[in-house]
């Protein structure tokens, strides 16, 4: 198997949401080998220990555990106040974390939980965090966001009067390709609308990559691929390569762009359309919408 280029992180911090398994701890382990402070957000803290002590006896840059479970609202927001006081800036921040859930399940907040956690926890992280990112983009020229998206976004449509499934038959495939549809859209949208310059911000499908993802797949699915289409798929380690690419490679300059593994691809048509974006951002909003909660005033274009 082909090794991973060497990056230089040396001096510069990374966040990697869903960092204790799969794609993302390839990832994690990609950038602390990198030199990258590198803070592994993660739902439970027991298996995020356990990923940063195994990240950390490897060596390399510092790991910092943060837990935080994305599908909710409250712990985006206490996270984010956290990392506010806690760091300086960040480098790059890898939306990873990922979940296919087989049957319709709402959040404490009532929004459905692939949704939740694919889009609407790291679209709040992100803003919450803009002045981290402004700050690392300062003192260092450019920070980078690196959103994962599945190629099959090319199947989805953004149902944006039932994003939850309320009047519609829920089918994880789906509600799946739905949201990482919203996820090009709105990598497309920070970069035009909110990091014009300095934020790089790119959507990347790793290719089919073997993961624990499948678990929750029907057994017939699940026997397929680690027997007769296991040769299709990539491991943790090769998903995570273009990945690192986007969040490390120096000569890199591209933003708002959809790669699939390291080739440009066009996306889906609907991720250019502007007020598609704006809608969807409209609805993000709404969801986090609370009296006590500070306006997120970041939308401009
Ligand atoms: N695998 C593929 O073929 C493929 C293809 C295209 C795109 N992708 C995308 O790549 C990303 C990673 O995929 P994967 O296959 O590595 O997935 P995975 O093995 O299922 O790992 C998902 C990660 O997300 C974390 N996570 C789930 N819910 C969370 C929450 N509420 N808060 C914080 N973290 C949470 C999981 O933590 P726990 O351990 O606590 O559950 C786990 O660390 C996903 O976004 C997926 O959509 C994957």
């Amino acid at each position: 198997m082909d090794r991973l280029p060497l990056y230089d992180l040396d001096g510069r911090t990374a966040l990697v949401t869903g960092a204790n398994r799969g794609i993302g701890l390839e990832i994690a382990r990609g950038l602390v080998r990198a030199g990258a402070r590198t803070l592994l957000l993660c739902r439970d803290a027991g298996r995020g220990a356990e990923a940063a002590r195994e990240l950390s006896a490897e060596g390399g840059g510092e790991v910092v555990l943060v837990p935080c479970d994305l599908s909710d609202i409250a712990a985006v927001e206490a996270t984010a106040v956290a990392l506010l006081s806690d760091e300086d800036g960040i480098d790059v921040l890898v939306h990873n974390a990922g979940v296919y859930p087989q049957d319709r399940e709402l959040t404490d907040q009532g929004v459905e939980r692939t949704f939740a956690v694919d889009v609407l926890g790291p679209w709040l992280l992100t803003h919450r965090l803009v002045p981290l990112l402004r700050s690392a983009a300062e003192l260092r020229g450019h920070a980078r966001i690196v959103q994962l998206a599945g190629i099959y976004h090319l199947r989805g449509t953004l149902d944006l009067d039932d994003l939850h499934f309320a009047d519609r038959a829920y089918d994880a495939a789906t509600a799946n390709a739905q949201a990482q549809l919203a996820r090009v859209v709105l990598a497309r949208a920070w970069a035009r609308g909110l990091f014009p310059d300095d934020i790089r911000v790119n959507a990347v499908h790793p290719g089919p990559v073997l993961t624990d993802a499948l678990q929750d797949a029907p057994w017939l699915a699940r026997v397929a691929a680690h027997t007769v289409a296991r040769p299709a798929f990539h491991s943790p380690e090769q998903g995570a390569a273009p990945v690192l690419r986007l969040c490390c490679d120096a000569d890199l300059h591209v933003t708002g762009a959809f790669y699939r593994r390291d080739e440009l691809h066009a996306g889906h048509e609907a991720s250019y359309d502007l007020q598609l974006a704006e809608q969807l951002w409209e609805a993000l909003e709404a969801m986090v919408e609370h009296p006590d909660r500070q306006p997120l005033g970041m939308h401009s274009w």
